[in-house]
């Protein structure tokens, strides 16, 4: 297969090292933004005088077959892998010279690989941020689905993964909706980071010919142009940007699948997870096993490992391209179908997951978890808190050692650890007071979280 460079060499390259070079095999998921690239820049060429407009229109004619060829057959492109064509953009220019003749050699002028596979990774990027943002939205839907048909449900808040006080399971979704928000952000930052052109920076100094760059950033619908040459083909901030966000989606993913494998277990058994996303044993037949949350776990360092890897291999690179950069597109590539399938396959678990209303409930009442509304109320009655606190443990203590729960314990019991409690103590005891309390914003009294889920409800809203 003839390569772009041939001129200046005599002999051939080796097999090996022809195969250990190529990027085909991957970057070939570039095609459409390598075409529509080159597309704009023909007619930058053209605008510059470089092109006829007769040479423009057979170009774009050209380009434009090629495209819906491939998009009818993709399988091309694995021809191209098989006959050992260097990466997309030789094929892409192969194939137009093959098609149109010797004319398709104008199209590279003042254009190097450099600036064109910087160009096409940020085409392509900025159309994946949308597609993970869109499915990060979903999954957002799911939890405030899940929280809306739910708001009657407790179930104990842990810290330590010891009971700690009852809330809402609504206001628990709720918590993932907010981390999913902050990933949102973060893509938001990073396509805006990312839709910047870097066409026209030629191999690193700029180009010999009268390219209007900005008409090419309008052309391809970039916001603005990279401002120096020698950054814009060595840039791939972006894409360590878009890694970074990634890592922390599936962080968030993955203590939300902790979570609800902790909850589907026989001894929480809070949850019932729904056979479309639920694996057996091969040999114990009683078992249910949350495979789809464990993976998604467990393809989190996976993804995070990509993230080190573009940053180890972009540390310590000289100015300009070295073909060391030829490294960003898997790691970003994986991640991207990694979180995207990730993301999606959270949303199917969350629509097959029911709630086991009496077992919340359940373990929301009991176990001590309303210890600190005992102290609260203490401070009701005028006493530090402090003091109200050893009171309040004095009486766990006491209870734990009777085998009582707190609300079991009779007023004469009470009034001997302090004389300041009453009998109204049995409805600060109570799980309903415990929620209603907490009536701060962001707080998980009721009629906070119906807010906090209007609030979630209205922003999908006006992200649709
Ligand atoms: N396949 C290369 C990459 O992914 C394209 C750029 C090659 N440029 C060069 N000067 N060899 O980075």
């Amino acid at each position: 297969m003839s390569k772009l460079w041939g001129g200046r060499f005599e002999g051939e390259n080796d097999q090996l090292f022809a195969r250990f070079n190529e990027s085909l095999s991957f970057d070939k998921r570039l095609w459409r933004a390598d075409i529509t690239g080159s597309l704009a820049y023909s007619e930058g060429l053209k605008h510059a005088g470089v092109l006829s407009q007769e040479e423009a229109t057979t170009i774009q004619d050209g380009l434009r077959s090629i495209f819906a060829d491939l998009e009818a057959n993709p399988a091309l492109l694995e021809e191209g892998v098989r006959q050992g064509v260097e990466d997309i953009h030789s094929f892409v220019e192969g194939e137009l010279v093959r098609r149109i003749g010797d004319v398709g050699g104008k199209l590279h002028a003042g254009r190097s690989r450099n600036d064109q596979v910087a160009t096409d990774l940020r085409l392509f990027t900025r159309d994946a941020i949308r597609s993970v943002q869109g499915l990060a939205r979903n999954v957002q839907q799911a939890l405030v689905d899940l929280a809306e048909n739910n708001l009657d449900v407790a179930i104990p808040g842990y810290t330590h993964l010891q009971k700690a006080q009852p809330v809402l399971l609504a206001h628990h979704m709720l918590a993932y909706v907010e981390m999913l928000e902050r990933d949102l952000e973060r893509l938001e930052d990073a396509h805006r980071r990312t839709n910047r052109l870097p066409l026209g920076s030629g191999a690193m100094a700029g180009t010999n010919y009268h390219i209007d760059r900005e008409f090419l950033a309008k052309e391809l619908g970039f916001d603005n142009i990279s401002i120096n040459s020698m950054d814009g083909v060595s840039d791939r901030d972006y894409v360590s940007d878009v890694l970074h966000a990634c890592s922390l989606i599936m962080m968030h993913l993955s203590r939300l699948s902790e979570d609800l494998i902790v909850f589907a277990s026989t001894e929480f058994g809070f949850i019932e997870m729904g056979d479309a996303v639920s694996t057996g044993s091969s040999i114990m037949p009683q078992k249910k096993n949350p495979d789809a949350l464990e993976l998604i776990r467990g393809k989190t360092g996976r993804v995070y490992g990509n993230l080190h890897s573009l940053l180890t291999t972009l540390k310590g690179l000289p100015l300009c391209y070295n073909k060391d950069m030829q490294e960003d597109k898997e790691p970003l590539f994986d991640t991207l179908d990694t979180v995207s399938d990730s993301l999606a396959v959270t949303t199917i678990v969350l629509r097959n997951t029911t709630i086991r209303k009496d077992r919340c409930l359940h373990a929301a009442s009991r176990d001590y978890l309303n210890a600190t509304e005992l102290a609260d109320y203490l401070v009701r009655k005028g006493i530090p808190f402090r003091q109200a606190h050893g009171v309040a443990g004095r009486c766990v203590l006491h209870a734990v050692q009777n085998q009582l729960q707190l609300e079991e314990m009779t007023l004469e019991t009470y009034q001997s650890f302090s004389p300041q409690i009453e009998d109204d103590v049995y409805e600060a005891l109570s799980l309903e007071s415990a929620l209603a309390g907490k009536n701060v914003p962001g707080g998980t009294a009721p009629n906070q979280v119906k807010q906090a889920l209007a609030t979630a409800k209205a922003r999908l809203q006006s992200a649709s």
